[in-house]
């Protein structure tokens, strides 16, 4: 399984690289909002070189198809492992898959995002998507059952030999990362104070505390028998 970062923080993407957790990054306009970058072709070409060949995932902001596909051509054009965010449907419910199965059939690889259930799902790949994003925390926030569905979604892209990948996104909790990572998501994309609680564990603090308060212990009465011994 795949892991990437879900923000646009180049210091966090630096941080989690350089101790080998992570295999590309996705963005949204709100993320790029929230960490404050306001240049998009800057940011995405500089995290895009940092991480490269690994991917990136840029999403593009319209809810016209045409525009849509103009600014998937220009991303894709600034760095060759950007990968084109596309919603399944505009806000007023109008299919982009048009958009996903172009985009791909000129080479440009395309994230169909915003996917809240199975058919959804089913259909991105049809239409050619090379990820599928699945978003955990707003799937819960309407009721339905996160893990459930991409243990669905996998089995289905399996059963009839799909090569779109599943990427679990929206993630809240760390049980959302733990159960979708079970229920078969290829990737899952965390955000940076996550990957932080998923490391961390109190019983383990408390552990390495007792190894390394004895182990000095220990020197310390080596030390002792060697002065008493001279
Ligand atoms: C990632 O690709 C998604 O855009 C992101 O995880 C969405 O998260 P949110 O539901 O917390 O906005």
């Amino acid at each position: 399984m795949e892991i990437f970062l879900d923000t646009s923080k180049v210091e966090e993407i630096e941080k989690w690289l350089n101790q080998g957790i992570i295999d590309g990054v996705t963005t949204n306009p709100s993320i790029l909002l929230k960490d404050g970058s306001r240049d998009l072709k800057a940011s995405a070409k500089k995290i895009a070189s940092l991480i490269h060949p690994r991917p990136l995932s840029v999403e593009v902001c319209a809810n016209d198809l045409k525009e849509m596909l103009r600014q998937g051509r220009e991303f894709s054009s600034w760095l060759d492992n950007i990968v084109v965010k596309i919603p399944v449907i505009n806000e007023y419910g109008t299919s982009c898959l048009g958009v996903v199965k172009e985009l791909e059939n000129s080479g440009i690889k395309v994230n169909c995002t915003a996917c809240l259930s199975f058919g959804q799902a089913l259909l991105a790949a049809k239409a050619g998507a090379s990820y599928i994003s699945l978003f955990a925390g707003r799937i819960s926030d309407e009721g339905g059952d996160p893990a459930d569905i991409v243990r669905k979604t996998k089995v289905w892209l399996d059963m009839w030999n799909y090569k779109s990948k599943i990427i679990v996104g929206s993630i809240r909790t760390i049980g959302d990362i733990q159960q979708t990572a079970a229920a078969g998501a290829h990737v899952l994309t965390i955000p940076p104070e996550f990957l932080s609680k998923l490391v961390d564990h109190k019983y383990t603090r408390f552990t390495v505390q007792q190894f390394v308060n004895d182990g000095k212990k220990a020197l310390e009465a080596e030390v002792e028998l060697v002065k008493v011994a001279q």
